[in-house]
């Protein structure tokens, strides 16, 4: 049985004192026990600046994650953000390949891969972000170019490496435009990928591995989704960034 995840992906919003003013309303709010007595995880990625202390208000009470990483434990690459550091701040996950850093950064699977590999190595959890842009969509390539992401992004993972990744789908069109994809496209889509696991690594290892659907998500949208079979849950941009909408999607799920 795959738990449910609800992940938050604060982008480049919030400075660490914003950041420290949502987690004590969180805190507050008693959302993580609410979270944990319905069995959902549920957590944050936020900005480089923002995790230690986010981290420390938090705890283990909700997953914090980081945005990025480097494969590299250190060198001469200056910007980015090692393993090591995330690990001395007891930073457990990481979000891996989002389109954002596609687009902007020059982020490939090839990179994804080797980052891949390096938190699963350090034991930190990497969110796999993949997904397609409108014109693809509209071709009707979009099964084609995820399950291409998918097997770079996976090279080279054994059977026991591979289920511990987590897997976001979010459709480039339908981040941050309020215009979501339907429940039945979100499905059709994760449900695919989920083939494409099938086909890598045997049904055992494809059932464990958990998908998440991200882009628009709304506390009023979010129940539709984690109720399809192989939605296990949600990255959320916009909507994560206000306590009380963050609970909301929470609440909605229950
Ligand atoms: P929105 O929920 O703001 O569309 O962002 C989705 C996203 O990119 C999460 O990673």
């Amino acid at each position: 049985m795959r738990r449910k995840l609800l992940l938050g992906n604060w982008k480049m919003n919030k400075t660490p004192s914003e950041a420290l003013e949502f987690c004590n309303a969180a805190k507050e709010m008693g959302l993580a026990k609410l979270a944990r007595a319905n069995k959902v995880d549920m957590g944050v990625c936020v900005p480089a600046v923002d995790l230690q202390v986010v981290k420390k208000s938090l705890k283990n009470s909700l997953i914090v994650g980081a945005e990025n990483c480097h494969w590299l434990d250190h060198g001469a690459y200056t910007g980015e953000v090692s393993i090591p550091m995330l690990k001395e701040l007891n930073i457990g996950w990481c979000l891996i390949g989002h389109s954002e850093r596609r687009e902007y950064d020059n982020e490939t699977s090839e990179k994804c891969n080797l980052k891949i590999k390096a938190l699963l190595a350090n034991g930190l959890v990497p969110v796999y972000c993949c997904g397609e842009s409108e014109a693809t969509y509209d071709a009707g390539n979009t099964k084609s170019f995820v399950e291409e992401q998918i097997i770079a992004g996976f090279k080279d993972l054994s059977e026991e490496e591979a289920a511990k990744v987590v897997i976001a789908y979010e459709p480039i069109w339908a981040i941050g435009t309020g215009k979501n994809a339907s429940e039945e496209i979100a499905e059709d889509i994760c449900g695919f990928i989920r083939k494409v696991l099938k086909k890598l690594y045997g049904a055992k290892v494809a059932n464990k591995i958990r998908i998440l659907y991200g882009g628009s998500v709304k506390p009023a949208s979010v129940k539709g989704y984690l109720s399809q079979k192989d939605i296990d849950g949600a990255l959320v941009g916009g909507a994560s960034l206000d306590v009380n909408s963050y609970k909301q999607l929470l609440t909605a799920i229950l």
